[in-house]
């Protein structure tokens, strides 16, 4: 079905968050996903669940995100292919950590053709390395909602315990200062070029994401209407 054809009300628009590690894609996809009622993917979760799972592609990529490097393209784009053939992503999805590499936004593009959706729009978390390790190191997660806590900023009121569901809080195992360092370095060579790749197609939002959550999340919600209301 063609783009004008569908309900006017639906986003029907792929979002990318792009940013450093720590700098809050996974918190404000989340939110932006359940406002438009869209599904939120997460590469990294993904991948995770692969492992967790201990499927073929988890294997190959547990010893690579151990050590902070990013996953190569010939495992992550299939992976991704298949996730946005599925129906709930139809009126648009929310991608958090992908694309990460030139290549991975390229086949995006392809792929967003095929499914007759626009160009995506990109919303550019700017925050500088000094406030990350705090926010990585201090991150917990948990292990049945995929909530995210940071015991410094947004502890739970029990500790250990997610405040919504109950369930444990659990530390990503490359959330230790020895990995956040090779990640930062990985974004910084092969995923910071895409803000000047989506800058040029004129469909990348800058964010201030040194602000507080709930303001990251005002100033996410102003952009996407923006872009709504403009086309
Ligand atoms: P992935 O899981 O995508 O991790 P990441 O990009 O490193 O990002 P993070 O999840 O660490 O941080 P975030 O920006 O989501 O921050 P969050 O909201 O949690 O990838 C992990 C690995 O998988 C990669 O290293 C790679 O190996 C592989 N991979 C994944 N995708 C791939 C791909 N496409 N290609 C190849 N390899 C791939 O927040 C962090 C903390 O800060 C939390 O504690 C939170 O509470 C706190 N916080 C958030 N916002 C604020 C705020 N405004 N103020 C204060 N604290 C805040």
């Amino acid at each position: 079905m063609a783009l004008e054809e569908r309900p006017v009300e639906k986003l029907d628009r792929a979002v990318i968050f792009l940013g450093p590690p720590g700098s809050g894609k996974g918190t404000q996809a989340k939110v932006l996903a359940a406002r438009y009622g869209i599904p939120h993917l997460s590469t990294g979760d993904m991948l995770r669940e692969h492992i967790s799972k201990g499927t073929p592609l988890g294997l190959k990529a547990k010893p690579i995100m151990a050590r902070g490097d990013l996953v190569p393209d010939s495992l992550v784009l299939k992976m991704v292919a298949d996730r946005i053939d599925r129906e709930d992503c139809y009126h648009g999805f929310v991608f958090d950590g992908f694309p990460r590499t030139v290549t991975q936004a390229k086949y995006l593009g392809e792929l967003l053709k095929q499914h007759g959706l626009n160009q995506p729009f990109v919303i550019h978390m700017v925050i500088g390395r000094s406030a990350l390790l705090k926010r990585l190191t201090g991150r917990r997660t948990c292990r049945v909602g995929g909530e995210i806590y940071n015991i410094y900023d947004r502890p739970p009121k029990v500790e250990g315990v997610c405040d919504k569901d109950g369930g444990e809080l659990v530390q990503r195992p490359d959330d230790t200062e020895e990995v956040v360092a090779p990640r930062l370095h990985a974004y910084e060579k092969q995923t910071a070029p895409l803000v000047s790749f989506y800058r040029r197609l004129n469909s990348l939002d800058d964010i201030d994401a040194t602000k507080s959550v709930e303001e990251v999340q005002q100033q996410v919600a102003d952009s996407v209407e923006r872009i709504r209301g403009a086309r």
